[in-house]
């Protein structure tokens, strides 16, 4: 990996990616053992010995930044936070730039979500300790895909050969962007998108898949999709980032009746939070992974931070 993750083209290729993958597996194997042999501490639990990491979460976050600050926590090393977005100097005017330069002197590495497109691109630009992009504006959320694909991976037992659906705000919504960018590392991938109107997904990122080999089929209707997909990946409308006006999430909700068209083996997922495009009726069915897929991202942070800040072990 570069010496930052701020987009999915920091990873090199899709052996870091199952690298990474690999390493999130054996971190949860030696905590499990752990658990089970008493006195033994986890191979990896000084890892981030005498590390810091910095958290600076420009945006609400309840998953990616407990995730974060839990990986660190078991990786043996101390997390520096803010208590609000509002408690930063940046509403006194202060640039991202001069944030890092000044926060880089205290932390290891820097976890940083900001409403801009390109604000944790500009603050990797200037730190000379690595910045690890936890979602930036509507282009970017590389851990996330990160915690998506290790979580299918798990389910499936392989990536290459999936289909996949994408619904929701497909136009702002940055994890699916950074999804089909991962996914575009892998073979014969089919992606189906179904949106509401006006929030399809961007052509950039339609080309960008054609010309990596993924065949993206745009759907009009709910029932466009086929009914063996691997999964369906769910996602909000992302009202704070744009007018929304008119758009509702009836169209492409998914509950128990339409879930019960699609096969035992597609699986539900979503980023989370959700609001109304997932029904509640849907929880217990095996094929639901949101939250399986929202635990996973604490092994898959943890290698991360191994791979860009451990201490040998
Ligand atoms: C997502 C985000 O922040 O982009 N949440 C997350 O990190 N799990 C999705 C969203 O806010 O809709």
């Amino acid at each position: 990996m570069d010496r930052d993750l701020v987009t999915i083209a920091d990873i090199k290729g899709r052996e870091e990616a199952e690298k990474l993958f690999w390493l999130a597996d054996d971190i949860k194997a030696e905590e499990a053992k752990e658990q089970s042999i008493k006195r033994y501490t986890s191979g990896y639990a000084n890892t981030l010995r005498r590390k810091q990491v910095a958290m600076l979460f420009f945006e609400p976050s309840t998953r990616t930044r407990f995730s974060f600050e839990s990986s660190v926590n078991k990786l043996g090393g101390k997390k520096l936070a803010m208590s609000s977005s509002s408690s930063s100097s940046t509403v006194k005017g202060e640039s991202i730039e001069d944030t890092v330069r000044t926060i880089m002197g205290y932390a290891d590495a820097i976890v940083m979500r900001h409403s801009e497109d390109d604000a944790v691109r500009r603050a990797a630009s200037v730190s000379e300790v690595p910045v690890i992009n936890a979602g930036s504006g509507t282009a970017h959320h590389p851990t996330q895909s990160l915690l998506d694909v290790y979580t299918l991976r798990k389910l499936k037992d392989k990536i290459d050969g999936l289909s996949i659906a994408v619904l929701g705000d497909l136009k702002h919504g940055r994890t699916t962007h950074s999804l089909v960018e991962l996914l575009s590392l892998y073979e014969d991938i089919k992606v189906y998108g179904f949106a509401p109107k006006g929030l399809e997904m961007p052509e950039e990122y339609i080309d960008s898949m054609s010309r990596k080999g993924i065949k993206y089929t745009t759907c009009e209707n709910f029932e466009d999709i086929p009914r063996d997909v691997d999964a369906l990946y769910s996602t909000r409308i992302q009202r704070e980032r744009f007018e929304c006006t008119g758009v509702k999430e009836e169209d492409y909700r998914i509950d128990a009746k339409r879930l019960s068209r699609f096969s035992q083996g597609t699986l539900v997922m979503h980023p989370l939070p959700r609001n109304g495009e997932l029904s509640t009726d849907i929880d217990n069915d095996p094929r639901a992974v949101y939250f399986k897929q929202a635990h996973n991202g604490v092994p898959v942070r943890q290698a991360i931070l191994c791979n860009l800040i451990g201490n040998e072990r």
